[in-house]
């Protein structure tokens, strides 16, 4: 008997999940739609044994035949007889967007469920239709809506929605998110990362109001290699036919009404000649317009080519170093993800600074305004989902969620002109498995983007003097693209690295993803003290020697740019959980190696002019 109610419920689940679950595709460029912010105070319950949604004997509540009982439920309690253990509005309150660990004390190791309610008024019109939509939510969101399970979200750094308009009412309307940030091994990422695993609503949160034929998704880039030939797609929701479609680009003059097909798509190329084409010495954003039967959007694109060619990366025809840094999204002034355009504007502020043209945004999807900010500041960007370290990569469900993440990053960044790298994953063990699952996502990334390059953060190892690269990933990829930490975790002191030489198998443009050393930000000493700023900065200068010996070299992006938090760094003087490989300290401390790549920059920026 309990075999057979356990298999029921099993199947329940899994055709609950399928008819719930389904997700409209996420909105192209949220901020033009007409929203209404759901940011701001969200009341809060922590919920470590997840009493808010199973029941004593571990039944979820709603799954259950009333669906009621679960924290979504929201009720105050009314009738004094009944028993109700929770109450949202008696509850504190946290700021969403906003991780949970740096907004109270207690939270800051907490890895578990937190449930969050926002209430807000709504004057629903008959001839729209309404969505939630989230930036990101870490890691899995079960979504509730006025007392109705919305669905399942699962990534905890790539936009999701639900819709809303058979739910929504005229008044108060309550919105409610079981919010989970723990680890699993079959999650991605897995359950060993070395960044803090924020918890919570971390990014904007809208309710979305769109006509009946709204254009969830559109696409307007150069297609590959041509600096005049663009494609133009655009998708509607309701995949109606018939509907015209207006793009106009006013500076060029340019308006071109087109119709959509069959499946509520268009899909055409134009031709634009003198395009003023971005680059980081000209990141030149067009103002395009794209009308539809009852909507009107606005977006800001630039325009260019990247490309590989033998040992070259070739931006807009013209070789290219990626004078780069990488960078997590946590602000270190005030530990926490970046929470606004301010703090993402410093983060890149402070790249510039340093004479970068290039980001890593490691190691997951960043915030879409930060991929926006580098649109607009010139930044060139490499993109990145959390297939990190030991990934289970024989299980399907795995290789579906990064599948996902990838292509959800794709979708929601493919018109960012600065964005020139996908990233399939980082420092990977090999194996035939794993190099199924990750070639699987480079073929992915290719058929849902021809134009920009595909890369990995891949491995070396060493043999004697000889630091080696021989991933048989490095065949599908676009870069030679490796983390080697000499004179830090291998290599003896900075001095003794130069010993080293490559060997690489791949005649293909070298960008190396990350090499660096920690140092206390304000500790100095000799340069063979570890921990001291004299250590990281006689490492950074060693490795910039021992890395020009690589004639393919044509960027990298040093880890990195400030210090973070990390709960594997437990040193009690050096460390107390941050990684302390910035260049920049968690005071904002430019540490001294932070100037020997600045000047290093300096000269590649003088040796590559335009
Ligand atoms: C690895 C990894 C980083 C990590 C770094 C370190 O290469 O990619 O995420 O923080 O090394 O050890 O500091």
């Amino acid at each position: 008997m309990f075999n057979l109610r356990n298999s029921l419920l099993t199947i329940c689940w899994l055709l609950f999940s399928v008819t719930c679950y389904s997700q409209v595709s996420t909105l192209q460029n949220i901020q033009s739609r007409k929203t209404l912010s759901l940011n701001g105070k969200w009341n809060y319950i922590v919920d470590p044994y997840e009493n808010g949604y199973y029941d004593y004997r571990h039944d979820p509540f709603d799954q259950s035949k009333s669906g009621s009982g679960g924290f979504y439920d929201d009720k105050v309690q009314k009738d004094k007889t009944e028993l109700i253990e929770y109450n949202f509005d008696l509850s504190p309150q946290m700021n969403v967007p906003g991780d949970w660990n740096s907004q109270s004390e207690k939270l800051e190791l907490y890895e578990g469920t937190v449930w969050l309610r926002r209430k807000f008024n709504a004057e629903p019109l008959k001839d729209k239709r309404y969505f939630i939509y989230f930036g990101a939510v870490n890691y899995e969101a079960h979504v509730y809506f006025n007392g109705k399970k919305l669905g399942v979200h699962k990534g905890g750094f790539t936009p999701f929605q639900f819709e809303v308009t058979d739910k929504i009412k005229a008044g108060e309307n309550s919105l409610v998110v079981k919010a989970d940030n723990t680890r699993k091994p079959d999650e991605i990422p897995t359950v060993n990362t070395d960044w803090w695993n924020y918890g919570g609503i971390t990014r904007d949160v809208f309710l979305a109001e769109m006509p009946v034929h709204f254009m969830n998704d559109y696409k307007l880039q150069l297609a590959k290699g041509s600096t005049s030939l663009l494609n133009f797609s655009v998708q509607l929701a309701d995949a109606t036919a018939g509907q015209n479609i207006i793009l106009s680009i006013p500076e060029l003059k340019l308006e071109k009404t087109y119709t959509t097909d069959t499946e509520g798509k268009v899909n055409q190329q134009l031709t634009i000649n003198k395009l003023s084409l971005w680059s980081p010495e000209n990141p030149k954003l067009y103002a395009v317009n794209i009308k539809s039967n009852g909507e009107n959007i606005q977006d800001k694109i630039g325009f260019r080519t990247i490309a590989v060619k033998g040992n070259n990366i070739l931006l807009n025809g013209k070789s290219v170093f990626l004078r780069g840094i990488s960078i997590h999204d946590e602000n270190p002034l005030l530990a926490g993800r970046l929470r606004s355009e301010g703090d993402m504007r410093m983060m890149l502020q402070w790249a510039k600074e340093m004479n970068c043209n290039y980001v890593r945004l490691a190691h997951y999807p960043h915030n879409e305004e930060m991929v926006r900010l580098a649109d607009e500041m010139g930044i060139l960007v490499w993109a990145e989902v959390p297939v990190y370290w030991t990934i289970s990569w024989t299980n399907p469900v795995t290789y579906a969620n990064a599948k996902q993440q990838l292509t959800d990053l794709i979708v929601r960044d493919k018109n960012r002109a600065s964005v020139i790298v996908w990233s399939v994953g980082n420092e990977t063990p090999l194996s035939e498995p794993r190099h199924l699952f990750m070639g699987n996502l480079v073929d992915v990334a290719r058929t849902l983007d021809d134009t920009r390059l595909v890369a990995a953060a891949l491995e070396v190892h060493r043999e004697g003097n000889t630091i080696i690269l021989n991933d048989p990933l490095g065949e599908k990829i676009d870069l030679v693209s490796f983390n080697e930490y000499a004179g830090w975790y291998w290599g003896g002191t900075p001095s003794e690295i130069t010993r080293y030489s490559f060997n690489i198998k791949y005649n293909k443009p070298v960008v190396v993803t990350e090499f660096g050393g920690d140092a206390l930000g304000g500790f100095h000493a000799d340069a063979n003290t570890r921990w001291s700023e004299e250590y990281q900065e006689a490492l950074y200068k060693n490795q910039i020697t021992l890395l020009s010996k690589i004639d393919a070299l044509r960027g990298m992006t040093p880890w990195i740019l400030t210090d973070f938090r990390s709960p594997r760094r437990q040193h009690p003087v050096y460390q107390n959980f941050w990684n302390r490989k910035g260049l920049i300290s968690e005071t904002g401390k430019r540490k001294l190696a932070f100037f020997v790549l600045k000047d290093f920059y300096n000269q590649m920026q003088i040796k590559y002019k335009y």
